[in-house]
C-alpha cells in the first residue's frame, strides 16, 4: 500500500481519503521513516532545501476569549497579565530586521476594542518604515471585523494566520465555549483571502474526542480552501483549562508522532505551501523542529520576545526557550538546522510559493 502511494506522488496523482487513512494510521517506524522522507523530498523539490525564519513577537496575553485548551484563556485567573509597550514591540522587530531574519510574527491573546486595533496599526506602520519596508509582517490576532483586517493589511501586514483548530464543527464546539463560532471562523479565513493575505490555517493535533477521520477532513479543509500556509501542531496539556481534565491519557509521544505525521501528510497533499514547524514539537521532543522540517516543515518561528515576558505566555506547559534570550535562538537554531543539512533563508521574506501560483493564475 505505501509503495502504491509513493507510486501515486511521483505521478503526480493526488491522495485520496483512503490513501490519508492509511498515512496517519501507521504506527511501525521504520515505515514512518519511509513517510518522513517522502514528505521531506516532495519538500526539497517543492520549496527548496531551505527553511524560512519568522521571529515571534508575543506581545500580549490579554485576552477576551476562553477556548478550553489555552493557558491565556480569560477565566485562567492564575496568568499574570502582560502588554509589551509599542516601543518595545518595534525594537524587538527591529532586532529580526538587524540579525536578517527576513520577517516576523506579531501574535497576541485576542481583542478587538478600538485601542488595541489602533495600536497594532501603528506598530505595522512604524515597523515597516523603520525597516525601509523590507521586513516582512505576519499577523497571528485572532477574528477580526474586515474592516480591520483591512486597516492591518494597507498598514503593511502581508500575511495573517488564523487556524481554523478543527475542521469538524461538534469537535470545534467540544473546544470552545458557547459564543465562539465556527462558521465566523471560517468566514475569517474567506475575508483574508479576499482582502488579499497570505492566508495560513491549522487544527490542534490530537486533542480529546479527535479522530483520524477528523484530521482527514482536516488536511482535505485545507486544500479545498487553498490555504497558503499551515501551522499546526500537537495540542499539549495546560492545566489551569477544562480541557485538561479530558487529557487523562495524554502521551507525549503519541503526540509527536501524529503531529510528524500531519506535517508529513499536508505536504504530500499541498506540495508548495509553507508548512511551519511548530514550538509545540520541540516542547514534546528536544529535536522537535528539526524532526518538523525532516518530515516536510519548511518554516520556523522562533521566539524573539524580550525575555522577561516570555514566562507570560504560556498556551501549554514545558514551552520551550523560555530561558534563553533571542541571540542564543539564532545561533542554537542555525546550528539546529544546519545539522540536518538545511540552510536558513536569511533576509528573504520565504513567501509561499503557493500564493504566488494561485494569484498568478487569478
Ligand atoms: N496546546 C497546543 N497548542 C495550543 N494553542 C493554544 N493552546 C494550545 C495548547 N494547549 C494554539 C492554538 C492557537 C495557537 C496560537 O496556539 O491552536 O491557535
Ligand atoms: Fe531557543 Fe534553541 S532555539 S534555545
Amino acid at each position: 500500500m505505501l509503495d502504491t502511494i509513493f507510486d501515486k506522488i511521483d505521478k503526480d496523482i493526488d491522495l485520496t481519503r483512503e490513501d490519508l487513512k492509511f498515512l496517519l494510521s501507521m504506527e511501525d517506524d521504520s515505515q514512518l521513516d519511509q513517510l518522513y522522507r517522502k514528505a521531506y523530498e516532495v519538500k526539497t523539490r517543492n520549496v527548496g532545501k531551505l527553511v524560512y525564519l519568522r521571529g515571534i513577537i508575543e506581545f500580549s496575553n490579554i485576552c477576551v476569549k476562553d477556548c478550553l485548551y489555552c493557558g491565556i484563556r480569560k477565566s485562567n485567573t492564575k496568568a499574570q497579565r502582560f502588554m509589551i509597550p509599542e516601543e518595545d514591540v518595534v525594537t524587538m522587530a527591529m532586532w529580526a530586521y538587524e540579525n536578517d531574519y527576513g520577517s516576523i510574527v506579531l501574535q497576541s491573546g485576542e481583542r478587538s476594542d478600538r485601542e488595541f486595533v489602533d495600536m497594532v496599526e501603528r506598530i505595522i506602520h512604524e515597523i515597516k518604515r523603520r525597516s525601509n519596508s523590507k521586513l516582512g509582517i505576519t499577523i497571528c490576532l485572532g477574528e477580526q471585523s474586515e474592516e480591520t483586517y483591512q486597516r492591518w493589511f494597507n498598514a503593511g501586514a502581508h500575511r495573517y494566520l488564523l487556524r481554523i483548530e478543527s475542521s469538524n464543527p461538534d469537535l470545534y464546539r467540544s473546544l470552545h465555549p458557547e459564543d465562539h463560532d465556527f462558521e465566523q471562523r471560517l468566514n475569517c479565513i474567506k475575508i483574508l483571502q479576499k482582502i488579499g493575505y497570505q492566508t495560513g490555517t491549522g487544527v490542534l493535533i490530537g486533542v480529546p474526542g479527535q479522530t483520524i477521520d477528523h484530521l482527514i477532513n482536516d488536511l482535505m479543509l485545507y486544500k479545498e480552501l487553498d490555504i497558503d500556509m499551515i501551522g499546526m501542531g500537537p495540542y499539549l496539556v495546560h492545566h489551569e483549562t477544562p480541557l485538561a481534565e479530558k487529557a487523562v491519557d495524554f502521551n507525549e509521544e503519541r503526540q509527536l508522532k501524529q503531529g510528524l505525521k500531519m506535517i508529513a501528510c499536508a505536504r504530500l497533499l499541498l506540495k508548495d505551501v509553507n508548512i511551519a514547524s511548530t514550538t509545540a514539537l520541540q516542547a514534546l521532543h528536544p529535536q522537535g523542529r528539526e524532526l518538523g522540517v525532516m518530515a516536510g516543515g519548511n518554516v520556523i518561528m522562533p521566539n524573539i520576545t524580550d525575555v522577561e515576558y516570555r514566562k507570560g505566555y504560556q498556551l501549554y506547559e514545558n514551552k520551550p526557550c523560555t530561558d534563553e534570550n533571542a541571540s542564543q535562538c539564532r545561533f542554537c537554531l542555525q546550528h539546529r538546522v544546519e545539522s540536518i543539512g538545511e540552510k536558513i533563508g536569511y533576509g528573504q521574506w520565504g513567501d509561499s510559493i503557493h500564493y504566488a501560483r494561485r494569484t498568478k493564475q487569478a
